[in-house]
């Protein structure tokens, strides 16, 4: 609320650039997380030390929810009994790193697979693997590109813990890929998966340029995955038993407003989609209202949002 009520403080100032805009932008843009391309995912990359660190908050978003996830996945089937590990939509590698540096302890033989559909991605995983060459557990990590809709490196009955964070949530068809979650999980399996059910760095500091330009709004999750009931209920549609959604707290902090603005602009997918055919003064007012909101609005440095944690059989 106090979010909101800062905004529309600041919105009469931007009703001229709205105007113009709004009318230059007539192509048909994602709505959601869901509707962006395999083409645009595939071009995506980050790599984890890209996201903003703030030295008062240890673990960056994405290793918050992993963390989260790992440790509930870990109470529903040890990690120290693991036959083998799968991380789908792996990005640049969260969810290992986040689980080689956590108190869980791990099968030391147990393989750790990764897959992606950006080869940027796995290249930025690639990097961290061979950057520690003398560390076996980092040796074992094996990444590919591969789509998780048909991940046919991956035989059936495989996989004794199945993962993926902030990964099928974005899958347009996330069916087909929870189809393939089920063929590759072992039958005594475990399976977990997150979304972003709230982050005010998306809908009230991104959510600026679609009140700008109504036809350029900022996607965010698809509302199927951003209820706990929700996500419950699409875990068990896709024959999954056993489902537990939990929520996890998020804190994006930030070291000054002006570098939050321009991290998220940089590492978000579909910023190029979103703004192409914006002319430069019309991206700096933008950014220049997003400073203001985040100065006024989070004046602590912290951008909270909540992330949903599903864990299942
Ligand atoms: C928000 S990122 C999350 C990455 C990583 N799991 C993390 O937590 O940092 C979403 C990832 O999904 C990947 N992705 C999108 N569609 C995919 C698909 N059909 N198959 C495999 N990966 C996909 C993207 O390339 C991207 O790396």
């Amino acid at each position: 609320m106090r979010a909101l009520s800062k905004f529309v403080q600041v919105l009469p100032r931007l009703q001229p650039f709205c105007i113009s805009a709004a009318m230059s932008a007539e192509v048909s843009r994602p709505t959601e997380f869901a509707d962006i391309s395999k083409i645009t995912w595939s071009k995506f990359s980050y790599k984890l030390t890209d996201l903003v660190n703030d030295p008062h908050i240890p673990l960056q978003v994405p290793s918050q929810a992993a963390l989260v996830q790992l440790h509930l996945t870990d109470s529903i089937l040890p990690f120290a009994s693991a036959s083998s590990i799968l991380d789908i939509a792996c990005g640049p590698g969260t969810v290992y790193s986040t689980l080689l540096d956590s108190s869980i302890t791990l099968n030391p033989n147990a393989p750790l697979l990764g897959n992606d559909i950006s080869p940027s991605m796995i290249a930025n995983l690639h990097e961290t693997i061979a950057s520690h060459p003398n560390d076996p557990r980092w040796t074992r990590v094996h990444a590919i590109v591969e789509d998780a809709t048909s991940m046919t490196s991956i035989p059936s009955s495989s996989q004794s813990h199945v993962l993926s964070a902030l990964g099928i949530c974005n899958i347009p068809s996330s069916d087909a890929a929870l189809l393939e979650v089920r063929r590759v999980m072992a039958p005594c399996g475990v399976f977990s998966m997150t979304s972003i059910a709230k982050a005010a760095w998306m809908t009230d500091v991104m959510g600026i340029l679609g009140n700008f330009y109504p036809t350029r709004a900022v996607p965010f999750t698809s509302a199927k995955w951003r209820t706990k009931e929700g996500f419950a209920a699409e875990l068990e549609r896709n024959g999954f038993v056993d489902v537990l959604v939990e929520e996890a707290e998020l804190r994006m902090g930030f070291a000054s407003p002006e570098e939050i603005v321009e991290t998220l602009w940089r590492v978000l997918p579909f910023i190029p989609s979103l703004t192409e055919g914006m002319r430069r003064d019309e991206i700096e007012g933008v950014k220049d209202a997003q400073v203001r909101f985040v100065r006024e609005t989070y004046p602590d440095g912290i951008l909270p949002g909540m992330a949903l944690v599903g864990v299942a059989r």
